[in-house]
Parts: C-alpha cells; sequence; structure tokens
C-alpha cells in the first residue's frame, strides 16, 4: 500500500479538496485546482539515495564561509559558457526552455560530445537510444564517458544516477519525467514541479549541476518551464525561428551571473554553429543600396549588434491596410507609424506595411525606431539608404530621437565594421566623451523629420 497522501488545491485562493473539481467553490474561479503531495513516507530520490553522498547541512558563520569565487566548469561552447556567467557552477539547476525544435536536444548534446573525459549522463524521455545515437553521428566532438538513459520513471532515474555517480546530468525533458506517487499524468504542473524539486534536491546534495530541457509552446502557457522558474538557479530561453538558421540563447535567470548576455548559434547540417561576429553575419551584403532597408547598431545586453531592418510600404489592397512584422513589436511598429503620420505628415493610412528584422532574431532594444522609421521612410519614397549608413535612436511620440544607452560601443561596433556614417540622438553626442576622435562621421539629430530632410541628399551624393 502507498503511503502516498495527495490532495487539489486552488490555485488561486489555497482551497483544499480530496478530488480534482472545475470550479473553486470558495473562490469561484475555473480550472484552478492542482493535485498536490501531503504526506509521504519517502520520496523518489530517497529511495534510491542511501549510496548516496547526502551533505547534511549545519549552520555556519558567514564569515566562515570562503568567499573565493565559485568553482565553474568552464565548458568548451563560448556562447554557452557566457550566458552561463563564466562557466557551469557546481550543483546548480539549469533550465534550458525553449519551443519544440528549436535545437535544445541538439544543443545539449553537442555540448556532452564536446566535454571528451566528464562523465556525463543524458536522461531522455522524448527519443530512443538509435536516435541520440544518429544525431550524435552528425555532430562534432567524441566523449567516451557519455551515457544515455531513455527512461522516464523518477524512481529509475535516480537509481541509475546512484550507480553511475555522473559529473553532469541532462534531463530531456522535465515533461516526460514522471513519478509513480502521483497520479497525474506525465506532463502536468504537480508532475513537473516534483521532479524538478526531487532534481534539485539531488544536485544540491551531490554538487552536480542537471540540465532539465522545457517545452514552451508558442502561447507560453502549456504546464512546465513557466512553474520551474523559480525553483531553479538559471533559466536559459533558447529562442529564434525553426526557419532561419540563428539562435539566440539568453538568460531570463541567472543566480551566478548576469542575465545581459546573449549567446547565438547557426543551425547546420553537423548541428550548431557559435556565431562570434554576430554584427557581420546579420546584415546582408548587397552589391549596391536596395530600398527599404536601413540598419540599427542595437545592443543586446552588454552585446553590440548590427541589425539589419527591412520595410515594405505598398498600397493596401483590402480597406483595411495590413501591419505586420516579424523580430519587433508591432504596437512599436503602430507607434512608429503614428508618428511618421502625425509629426512628418506621411500618409499611410492606406498602406501595407510590412517589417522584418534579418536572421529570424527577435530584438527589443528601443534604439532600433529610428533605423525601423527610415527603412519605412525608404520603402514609402523610393530613396536608398547608402549602404555604409546605420541609426541608433528612441523615437519618442513628438517625433524626438531620444538619446540611447552605451551609445560608445554601439559606434565601436559600427566603426569596427567598416560604416562611415552614424544618426544618432542630438543628446547622446552631448554625453560623448571628447578625448576620442571616431572614424566615422556622428549625424546628431533632434527630431525625425531632420534626419529625413539629410538622408535624400546624402543618397544622391553615394551615388
Ligand atoms: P532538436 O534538438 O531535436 O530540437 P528540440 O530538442 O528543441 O525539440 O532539433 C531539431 C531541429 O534541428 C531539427 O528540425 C533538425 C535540426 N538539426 C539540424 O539542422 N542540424 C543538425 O545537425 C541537427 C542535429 C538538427
Ligand atoms: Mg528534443
Amino acid at each position: 500500500m502507498s503511503k502516498i497522501k495527495t490532495a487539489f488545491f486552488c490555485r488561486n485562493c489555497g482551497a483544499q479538496s480530496p478530488k480534482w473539481i472545475g470550479k473553486c467553490p470558495s473562490c469561484n474561479e475555473w480550472n484552478t485546482y492542482v493535485e498536490e503531495i501531503i504526506q509521504r513516507e519517502k520520496s523518489a530520490l530517497e529511495k534510491s539515495v542511501s549510496g548516496l553522498t547526502g551533505k547534511k547541512s549545519a549552520p555556519v558563520l558567514l564569515a566562515d564561509i570562503t568567499s573565493s569565487d565559485e568553482q565553474r566548469i568552464i565548458i568548451p561552447d563560448l556562447e554557452m559558457n557566457r550566458v552561463l556567467g563564466g562557466g557551469l557552477v557546481h550543483g546548480s539547476l539549469v533550465l534550458l526552455g525553449g519551443e519544440p525544435g528549436i535545437g535544445k536536444s541538439t544543443l545539449l548534446l553537442q555540448m556532452a560530445l564536446k566535454m571528451s573525459g566528464t562523465k556525463i549522463l543524458y536522461v531522455t524521455g522524448e527519443e530512443s537510444e538509435r536516435q541520440i545515437r544518429m544525431r550524435a553521428e552528425r555532430l562534432e566532438g567524441k566523449n567516451e564517458q557519455l551515457f544515455i538513459l531513455t527512461e522516464t520513471s523518477l524512481d529509475n532515474i535516480f537509481t541509475a544516477l546512484v550507480q553511475l555517480q555522473p559529473q553532469i546530468v541532462i534531463i530531456d525533458s522535465v515533461q516526460t519525467v514522471h513519478t509513480g506517487d502521483l497520479d497525474s499524468l506525465a506532463g502536468s504542473i504537480p508532475q513537473i514541479k516534483e521532479g524538478a524539486a526531487e532534481l534539485q534536491r539531488y544536485s544540491k546534495q551531490n554538487d552536480v549541476p542537471v540540465f532539465l530541457i522545457g517545452h514552451i509552446t508558442k502561447d507560453g502557457m502549456i504546464a512546465g518551464p513557466k512553474v520551474l522558474e523559480h525553483m531553479v538557479d538559471t533559466v536559459l530561453q533558447f529562442e529564434g525561428d525553426r526557419h532561419h538558421v540563428y539562435r539566440i540563447i539568453r538568460p531570463l535567470k541567472n543566480r551566478f551571473g548576469s542575465t545581459n548576455e546573449l549567446g547565438i548559434y547557426e543551425m547546420t547540417g553537423t548541428g550548431l554553429r557559435e556565431v562570434n561576429n554576430p554584427s557581420e553575419v546579420l546584415v546582408t551584403h548587397h552589391d549596391e543600396p536596395l530600398n527599404g532597408i536601413a540598419i540599427a547598431a542595437t545592443l543586446e545586453g552588454i552585446r553590440p549588434l548590427m541589425i539589419e531592418t527591412q520595410a515594405l510600404v505598398s498600397s493596401a489592397v483590402y480597406g483595411t491596410p495590413q501591419r505586420s512584422c516579424t523580430g519587433f513589436d508591432l504596437r512599436r511598429l503602430n507607434m512608429l507609424l503614428a508618428v511618421l503620420e502625425k509629426r512628418c505628415g506621411f500618409r499611410l493610412g492606406a498602406k501595407d506595411v510590412f517589417l522584418n528584422l534579418a536572421g529570424g532574431i527577435r530584438i527589443e532594444d528601443p534604439a532600433l525606431d529610428l533605423a525601423v522609421a527610415c527603412a519605412i521612410r525608404s520603402s514609402a519614397d523610393d530613396i536608398a539608404i547608402p549602404m555604409r549608413t546605420c541609426f541608433s535612436g528612441e523615437v519618442g511620440l513628438s517625433g524626438e530621437i531620444r538619446p540611447v544607452q552605451r551609445i560608445e560601443q554601439r559606434i565601436a561596433e559600427a566603426e569596427k565594421l567598416g560604416y562611415t556614417q552614424m544618426f544618432i540622438s542630438k543628446n547622446n553626442l552631448k554625453g560623448l566623451g571628447r578625448n576620442r576622435n571616431w572614424n566615422i562621421e556622428l549625424v546628431p539629430v533632434a527630431m525625425l523629420e531632420e534626419v529625413f530632410n539629410v538622408l535624400p541628399v546624402a543618397s544622391i551624393q553615394s551615388q
């Protein structure tokens, strides 16, 4: 007889019920009941843990704790190392979230293969051993200490961990792990929480880093990663457009480093390749300037990135004009269109506007505004922007160009890549250090119209 007792609790008001109910009688909310363990004899970890070197913790004086930096495992993957804050911390729990098919399994398998000599256990509940083998053959690297376990039961996973004592554990995916202690299906919130909680205890007690792979769907709702975010040490998000080759990894939370980092990969036929020079690959090289293209000097976290914004403005075929964008916030696009209309006298009311950030990358830096506005203008009026010109500035509601943070870093990146002219906010220019001579012409602008007055002249000159 199982000694486990579970009950259902309302996520909204905490009311308890022995059975699942659709509508909470106490707060009248629908679909809020989830199953939780309220009493048990031994958890999956405890059942199999007797052989593990579980440490008992005792209070320690803060002053007695050695403050030397955390010992980190350096991963032979620069991008991954960087987003983890300079290596993998022992005993940390890392959640790698992303949409299905984006390349999470590939990323971690590839990492495991590159760490030759490190004993790694890759637990998969999604693929067969043969499938993993086939994938490994496509990837670079060879690790003779890499073990594969196809298992979904938490009890069996812990038994294997006790026997093998690996240095790193990868769980693919946390949605497939389940414990018999709960009645709910694998992938449900109680199962995921229980699995993650047990793996966290294992990780902390044995000082072994554990990677959890978690799926999120487009609407971001599916049971899983979201509820785990507060339990794990680091949350990495793997994103990108499945139809494009570039993938971005960014930390949403990191107890051991900054969340301002960013890693970029390119999906190739032989796995993910690190992209160390993103600005060069994200800008397409044309032979001559094209209409509707403007280059933005953006900053993701602390990494400067030159991004190509492409706009297409055409007469609306249907009554309601279409506005659509990829990689950019639609509300922000609508705001920019309104500014163009109201402050610069642009008639865009009967036009379709499409906007695209090249490479399938999503950027939230407000400094993109100026480039987006110029790309729209360039497409609407058929004026090509000179190829070696770039932009960095936020557009305010009155059409003013506002300063952006860390402008020197952006200018330095543009200069390094051979741009000859850069439009920036007048206020940014004031703050720039006088002691440096830039090898790039800085054009300070206060209002959006000013840019539009200068641009046609510049484009004629360049022809
Ligand atoms: P996968 O790691 O299975 O995604 P996830 O675990 O996030 O669901 O990767 C899926 C995609 O990656 C698949 O559509 C094919 C592509 N891929 C390559 O392009 N090259 C490769 O070398 C590998 C292994 C995968
Ligand atoms: Mg997978």
